[in-house]
């Protein structure tokens, strides 16, 4: 069985890009939650760190008006804010750690932390090794507590960049301490496929080649590039969504059975999986990927007519891609996945394909498959297509129907937002949610296979900007699913 923290807990957080926009929008909202629960009380603090010469005041402030949304009464946002202390850094000067040594081991004694600190890595990924390595050389790592260091996404942007990251934290860090975030983890219907998988014997006993027909992963998007064009004209879709959120559900949907539910056997299991994964030469990223880009439509411009991007931009902001995992269970079964910016509808979801009944004794109508859907956003649940009697007695008609659960609104509201979700698993040692360092490493072997045939192909602007805003992206998406006789069962555009 599973830890289960039950009460208050102990730790100073140090969160290096105190100011920005994923402290703001995320850390401090979720840390409030744990604290309104009780995980957080008396005994926690924390430092915010940035380069921006703030003091506490101002940056308490700035910790209420990121609470100031939620359920909370104006003593409760004193309080809480009361524990945020702020220090002026630069994470490349080596006095700044003296500094905010001697403020995290006053901090310590003042709130009695017995050493447990959080390192809170919200920054730029040129600095992650930066920090990682004066952390622990200038001595803010203690002697008495745990020291766990939280990496935010992107771990580097190929293999080499990836491996020589670990390397250098692992210096300084062991993996044990490493907790590299995926927010997907952390999303209340991912966390539930294993929960699916493992706890009923009829998608227990099924889930393999023989029974499975293929699984439909989508993660669309109805937004733009919006203000992070910089970021993403470097990343594109590839990078910035399947090597990390897609491919962690893959391996979430096609890991064998953990020995037991304990973060150390899930992830041997996930490792596995991603391990399996089908590495395509540059024929098979032909045969099996399309990329695009939007163009202009539906009242929104093009991807290159956007700010920060460059005219004649070969940035994919859509993915498409036909994807095998090797091993005894999935093997030969397709795994469609898609993702893309600018797309009909907001929605991610994950839709298995069953195969249908040996024969239809019922007639002329072919039989529908059935189909399991986990809703992971915005309206999280499950569906499962089924076929059943039609209502009428002069003839005996199939016809399906959908077995829909969502959590009700009561469950809802109890849902933990992805970080707060997360937080928590750091604070009690429990990196089941988190990306191990060789899970990390085998997709990017997969995902820079796909990279590498791409940038030798450059693409005329014709074959690109080649759908719309608005869509569901470059026609060769459906096709992919048509070569196979199959076709995508989220459609939301023909609606
Ligand atoms: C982030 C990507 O990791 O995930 C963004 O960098 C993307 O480009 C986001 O918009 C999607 O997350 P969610 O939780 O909104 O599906």
């Amino acid at each position: 069985m599973r830890k289960k923290m039950t009460s208050e807990q102990k730790a100073l957080f140090i969160i290096f890009g105190g100011t920005g926009d994923l402290a703001q929008r995320k850390l401090y909202p979720s840390l409030f939650n744990l604290y309104k629960q009780g995980y957080l009380k008396e005994h926690f603090a924390v430092v915010g760190t940035a380069r921006r010469p703030w003091n506490d005041e101002r940056y308490q402030e700035i910790v209420r008006n990121s609470i100031s949304g939620m359920e909370v009464t104006a003593k409760q946002a004193n309080e809480f804010s009361s524990h945020f202390y702020y220090q002026a850094h630069n994470v490349n000067d080596t006095d700044h750690y003296e500094t905010l040594r001697k403020l995290a081991d006053e901090l310590d004694g003042k709130y009695e932390l017995e050493g447990n600190r959080v390192f809170y890595l919200a920054m730029s990924p040129q600095f992650f090794s930066t920090i990682c390595q004066h952390v622990k050389t200038q001595g803010l790592v203690t002697e008495n507590g745990y020291n766990r260091v939280v990496i935010e996404k992107p771990f580097g942007h190929d293999v080499k960049s990836a491996t020589e990251l670990n390397e250098s934290i692992n210096q300084y860090f062991p993996e044990k301490d490493v907790y590299r975030i995926d927010h997907y983890l952390g999303k209340e219907m991912i966390q539930s496929i294993p929960a699916l998988r493992f706890s009923n014997n009829i998608f227990n006993a099924l889930w393999n080649y023989r029974y499975i027909d293929n699984i439909q992963i989508t993660l669309s998007e109805a937004l733009g590039v919006e203000e992070r064009a910089g970021y993403y004209e470097n990343a594109g879709a590839l990078r910035d969504m399947v090597q990390n959120h897609i491919l962690q559900t893959v391996a979430m949907l096609t890991m064998n059975a953990p020995t037991m539910y304990t973060d150390q056997d899930i992830r041997k299991e996930k490792i596995s999986a991603l391990k399996a994964l089908r590495v395509y030469d540059k024929n098979g990223v032909k045969q099996n990927f399309v990329r695009g880009q939007y163009g202009p439509g539906n009242g929104q411009v093009g991807y290159r007519e956007e700010n920060q991007v460059a005219p004649d931009s070969q940035t994919e902001t859509f993915v498409a891609g036909r994807i095998f995992v090797d091993n005894m269970n999935m093997a030969g079964v397709p795994i469609y996945i898609r993702t893309g910016k600018r797309l009909t509808k907001k929605e991610t979801r994950i839709d298995v394909v069953f195969k249908n009944a040996p024969y239809n004794i019922f007639g002329s109508e072919p039989l529908k498959q059935n189909i399991l859907s986990f809703k992971v956003g915005p309206n999280p649940g499950m569906e499962l297509r089924l076929n059943g009697k039609e209502v009428n007695f002069d003839q005996y008609r199939i016809q399906s129907m959908h077995l829909r659960h969502s959590h009700g609104e009561n469950t809802q509201s109890k849902m933990p937002v992805g970080y707060e979700k997360l937080l928590y698993d750091v604070l009690q040692g429990d990196s089941a949610s988190f990306s191990h360092w060789e899970e990390v490493y085998y997709s990017w072997r997969f995902v820079d296979a796909v990279r590498q045939a791409w940038d030798e192909e450059k693409l005329s602007q014709d074959e690109f900007q080649n759908y719309t805003c608005g869509s569901m992206g470059p026609q060769a998406a459906k096709e992919l699913l048509k070569e196979d006789g199959n076709k995508w069962y989220f459609r939301p555009d023909e609606n």
